[in-house]
């Protein structure tokens, strides 16, 4: 029997902790200066991130909902169009799609990475349709050479929801940068985590960054001289500092990911039940969330879940409600049903804790507990 643990989904105060020392320099610096919104320090955080993604331009926004409205603006989207995306997402994805006037249209996911499935795009392809929006979701990204295909073949904006998936690679190349704008969020659970909200919107085209630069500071390019109806959405410098800071961290902190979800997925070959994520070939999967499949149904995962929090193993769901059946999105007319998958995700996903400070035994715990209470869970449901 293993002595009792606790795992905690993440880690963000021990994160600090660890790279306290350039922190900490970095806060002072900003303090001192005086200078709290933009500025200095986000303008080189941009470049920064700009290089990170390999594409000209990043301009920082205010969170990652505010980074994927306004890229939608700025791609030209707006009311009466459509936009084709997953409805397995967090909702801020849907959410910026209607603020900026369009419709969402849905397409189901593959059960094996819960992404859209491409293959179901094209049936959905109207006349009114401007854009489609992948969610690399959990970290792992879609199939990008089949969707910038369809999207050249039918003259369609692609938007990427890169919220979960800084870093993360698509037969080699960054997410964010093969659509018209990358959406990333610097939430603190992100892989790359503020002090508080903070978002960007990664872009080649010099034309979208631009307007995204003018929307995002009330409509003005100069001061006092608004030119359409923009937003206060800045990135706060103290923001940019410490994500600068971090930023030089991240690759490090991915090849942990990387290394503690091969650890569990050998682990949990083990568990009766439970299949681990999937990582299709082309895909980099940076593990923003570790996300396992429980089979047998939502008492079977809740059980589990309950199982796992009795012996200090912390979990998550995300997401229980999949957007078609969300009551604010009942008048897109979706039932129960119209797509399965992602009602069968609702029901089955499970998050176990993913940070990259999981220590080796903790990581082994994490294993032993799933595979146990996998066992007994078993008929449940
Ligand atoms: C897939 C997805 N899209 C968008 C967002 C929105 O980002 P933010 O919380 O920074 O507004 C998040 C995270 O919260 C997300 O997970």
């Amino acid at each position: 029997m293993t002595a009792h643990m606790h795992v905690p989904l993440t880690d963000l105060a021990g994160l600090y902790a660890s790279i306290r020392d350039e922190v900490d320099p970095a806060v002072q610096r900003v303090l001192s200066s005086g200078y709290y919104i933009l500025g200095p320090e986000v303008e080189s955080f941009e470049k920064a991130v700009a290089a990170y993604c390999g594409v000209p331009h990043a301009v920082g926004v205010a969170s990652g909902t505010d980074a994927l409205e306004l890229a939608l603006m700025a791609c030209g989207i707006g009311a009466g169009d459509e936009v084709i995306t997953t409805p397995f997402t967090f909702i801020a994805t849907v959410e910026s799609i209607v603020k900026c006037g369009a419709t969402p249209v849905f397409v189901d996911i593959e059960p094996h990475t819960w992404n859209m499935d491409v293959s179901l795009v094209e049936g959905r392809i109207g006349p009114r349709t401007k854009a489609i929006l992948p969610v690399h979701l959990y970290g792992q990204a879609c199939d990008m050479t089949r969707l910038m295909e369809l999207a050249r073949a039918h003259d369609l904006r692609v938007i990427e929801d890169c919220a979960q998936a800084l870093g993360a690679r698509w037969n080699g190349q960054v997410v964010g940068s093969f659509g018209d704008a990358g959406c990333l969020s610097f939430f603190p659970s992100k892989v790359l985590g503020a002090l508080g909200d903070g978002g960007m919107v990664v872009t080649g085209s010099g034309e979208v960054a631009e307007r995204v630069r003018i929307l995002r500071n009330h409509g003005a390019r100069t001061k006092y001289y608004h030119l359409v109806n923009g937003f206060n959405s800045r990135l706060d410098s103290l923001q940019a500092a410490v994500l600068r800071v971090k930023l030089g961290h991240l690759d490090d902190w991915l090849r942990a990911r990387k290394s503690l979800a091969a650890l569990y997925g050998d682990g949990l070959l083990s568990a009766p039940g439970i299949a681990a994520p999937e990582v299709v070939t082309g895909a980099d999967h940076i593990f923003n969330y570790y996300t396992v499949r429980v089979q047998g149904g939502k008492a079977r995962r809740e059980a589990l879940a309950q199982d796992l929090k009795e012996r200090g193993v912390a979990t998550a769901v995300y997401y229980p409600v999949s957007l078609h059946l969300q009551q604010v999105y009942r008048n897109l007319g979706y039932k129960p049903g119209s797509f399965v998958e992602s009602e069968r995700a609702q029901d089955e996903v499970l998050s176990l804790p993913m940070c990259p400070l999981v220590s080796e035994a903790q990581a082994r715990y994490v294993v032993d507990s799933v595979c146990e209470a996998a066992a007994t869970v078993r008929c449940a449901g």
